[in-house]
């Protein structure tokens, strides 16, 4: 009983923090605008991977520990990465140094005692660029996008004096070099200057000032900003038929090849052999800050050796071989003005505060989100009250708290709205019926009027990996509903009908004309077809992500036959169960399955909208793997790898690992000394190959490294 309370209120918690960081992501990465601190960032995204630590199911729904950046803006050509461009881990105390060694020890089954060298080097506070060169010569440059797909800035990087167009010395056949693009802060101070000069907007800091210089459309505007570029990371590379003079076979050796090749190394990188070694780097770094002349907001370690590098290998988002560790926040203090409430997508209203602008370090800082009423009434956080602003290494800050002794004779404290600021329709917090306890969250009942849910949902409709209109973006969505033009799915595929006969026509509305009417209408057209598994996110049903979106797609294969049992699947029912039988399908989510399609005015927009639409079956997952969607199992003692280790390795190439051998089984790996799941596997007929079998397999599959 308790563990089932627990799981739902860190679903719940999960959740709302999951919209939040999504939210923040897209500011920062697409906007150039980040509205939180990343000290405020970050303690939001530790909060998310702990809830996912502790209830292991929350990490499989979509969820961002598997996501790196935001999508790229649609303002500009995108670009596949090769290989992907992946974020780091953060740390923030010398004590997680020594975890973070003894973790990487244990995963390559290395004993305490052995010793590892690592690179410890300043993290630059910039962005992340990829340049691909082929047969020496610059042929694209990317952002980090999605960490898969990135914006193409290929003609604003051939402006950067840092960045060679041709390599020098011995070039492979393909190699792309990864840093960062970053602003100095004496560049930044004197575009600041010409920026007032001029009456245009100023840059809250170097890193954005970098961002918005790179994200041009315009190259001659890049060409005009001071950009520079530290090269640290590689993507794909190749030698092809090139004899390379030395291959490098180390972090430490491939700085040294950048350095040949003509690019800037970051000098303060060094070895060091133990965590106390680099945590003393750390400091030395940290001390020297302030002089660097440029923005740095940790430190990165990474293991030296690449063949260990590639052992370790990744997890959802970040390398197992690398870690940031972050440089403590700077503080100031502000006062509270106002609090006001936004409403998301399923009707939570989250407090956000309204603060007198302050700079910290650099950064203005004008707006922070409180969570919920429970965090406003534990930190007695009032209107009127001076409260402590956070800022970590760039961006902007959180609040830690109040400052008690400046509470002003006036302070008020924060009445939490009982009813929808969108809509006027009570907001609750909904009784968990396992637990009796309310939610944290308080979420507005009006579904179906309340205008604010209504947009977030169509907004979440017509997003990247749902229907992927283009041309029907958030300001696009919320002028429509405002317009009464379209309020529910279905509208958007009769708008262009309904244009045909109206007399108002969007082509005259402001913002508007023919063309990108025209365009909208095509774009919306080319959506008239959709995957199952992307039509099933699309609905917005709580709960189900991309991935449990797939899970459903993957078992019931038509929505017809998804429809038809999630509404019968009442509790206890046999409907119910075939639903929650589904691997990695639980209580909550089947439970959430079968209100979506039970509620009467899901069941009329549904009915709307299939008469405009066609599902077509499941999108290949794409893989090349031969055990790309397959079930392993490993039993029995490995001798050249940790189980862990094992374990990553097929899922990095697409598998499903599971623990214990059934019909379903695929495949398994057995090691010296395997006893009964070997025995029921023979009994079963599954396969069952040995070590160096499977490491054949895995290599073969994992193709070029
Ligand atoms: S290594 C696979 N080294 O930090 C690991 N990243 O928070 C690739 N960054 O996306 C990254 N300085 O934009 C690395 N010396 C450094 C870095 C660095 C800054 C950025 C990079 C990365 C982000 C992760």
């Amino acid at each position: 009983m308790k563990k089932s309370d627990d799981l739902a209120r860190a679903s719940a918690e999960h959740k709302r923090l999951g919209e939040e960081i999504a939210a923040h992501d897209r500011a920062y990465y697409q906007e150039d605008a980040p509205v939180v601190s990343d000290a405020e960032y970050d303690a939001l995204r530790r909060r998310y991977e702990a809830l996912e630590k502790q209830f292991p199911e929350l990490a499989d729904e979509g969820s961002l520990s598997r996501k790196v950046g935001a999508a790229p803006a649609e303002k500009f050509a995108k670009v596949a990465h090769a290989v992907p461009m992946l974020s780091l881990g953060n740390i923030f105390s010398d004590g997680e140094v020594e975890d973070f060694v003894a973790r990487v020890k244990r995963f390559l089954g290395l004993s305490g005692e052995a010793e590892i060298a690592f690179t410890a080097e300043p993290k630059i506070d910039g962005l992340s660029c990829s340049l691909r060169y082929e047969k020496g010569l610059l042929v694209s440059a990317a952002t980090r996008g999605d960490g898969l797909i990135g914006e193409d800035v290929t003609a604003n990087v051939r402006t950067i004096a840092d960045i060679p167009e041709k390599l020098s010395g011995k070039a492979p056949e393909v190699v792309d070099v990864r840093g960062e693009v970053y602003m100095s802060q004496a560049d930044f101070s004197a575009l600041n200057a010409k920026q007032a000069a001029a009456d245009k907007p100023l840059f809250a800091n170097p890193r954005n000032a970098a961002a918005g210089s790179l994200r041009q459309l315009d190259p001659n505007v890049t060409a005009q900003r001071p950009l520079k570029f530290f090269a640290y990371a590689w993507g794909e590379l190749m030698w092809g038929a090139v004899q390379p003079e030395t291959r490098a076979d180390s972090q430490m050796g491939m700085m040294a090849l950048f350095r040949a090749f003509g690019f800037s190394v970051n000098s303060l990188t060094k070895v060091c052999v133990t965590a106390e070694d680099m945590i003393a780097h750390f400091h030395d770094i940290e001390s020297r800050r302030s002089a660097l002349g440029y923005d740095i907001d940790g430190v990165v370690y990474k293991v030296n050796d690449l063949a260990l590098q590639h052992r370790l290998g990744f997890r959802a988002r970040a390398p197992r071989w690398a870690i940031a560790h972050k440089f403590s926040a700077e503080r100031a203090t502000s006062i509270l003005r106002d609090i006001e409430i936004q409403v998301g997508r399923t009707g939570v209203l989250t407090p956000v505060a309204r603060l007198d602008p302050v700079t910290v370090g650099g950064v203005v800082v004008s707006n922070a989100t409180l969570h919920n009423e429970d965090e406003i009434a534990r930190k007695d956080i009032r209107i009127g009250d001076t409260v402590i602003v956070q800022r970590a290494g760039d961006v902007i800050p959180q609040i830690l708290g109040v400052v008690p002794e400046k509470r002003p004779g006036g302070a008020r404290r924060y009445q939490f709205p009982h009813t929808c600021p969108a809509c006027g329709s009570a907001a609750l917090r909904e009784i968990d019926p396992r637990t009796g306890e309310p939610e944290a969250a308080r979420r507005c009942t009006g579904a179906l009027v309340c205008p604010a849910q209504a947009v977030e949902k169509l907004r979440h409709f017509c997003s990247r990996n749902a229907f992927d209109i283009e041309g029907l973006g958030d300001k696009q969505i919320a002028f429509f509903y405002e317009k009464g033009l379209i309020h529910t799915p279905a509208d958007i595929f009769t708008l262009a009908e309904r244009d045909r006969q109206s007399l108002t026509k969007i082509e005259n509305f402001e913002g508007f004309g023919k063309v990108s009417a025209r365009n909208l209408f095509a774009a919306i057209e080319a959506r008239r077809e959709i995957a199952l598994n992307r039509f099933i996110f699309a609905l917005g049903i709580r709960h189900v992500g991309e991935t449990n979106a797939i899970r459903l797609a993957r078992s019931f294969e038509t929505f017809d036959a998804l429809r038809e049992t999630a509404r019968h699947a009442t509790p206890d029912s046999e409907a119910r169960r075939r639903i929650n039988d589904i691997d990695g399908i639980g209580d909550v989510v089947a439970e959430a399955v079968a209100d979506f399609f039970v509620e009467p005015h899901n069941e009329r927009a549904l009915d709307a909208l299939l008469k405009e639409v066609r599902i077509l079956p499941m999108e290949a997952v794409k893989s090349g793997s031969a055990v790309a969607g397959k079930t392993v199992v490993f039993t029995g003692a490995l001798q050249k790898m940790t189980r862990d280790e094992a374990k990553a390795m097929a899922e990095r190439l697409g598998a499903k690992v599971s623990s214990s051998v059934s019909k379903k089984t695929d495949l398994v790996i057995a090691g010296a000394e395997a006893g009964s799941k070997l025995t029921k596997a023979r009994e079963l007929g599954v396969d069952v190959i040995d070590e160096d079998a499977w490491l054949a397999l895995a290599g073969g599959a994992a193709g070029q490294t």
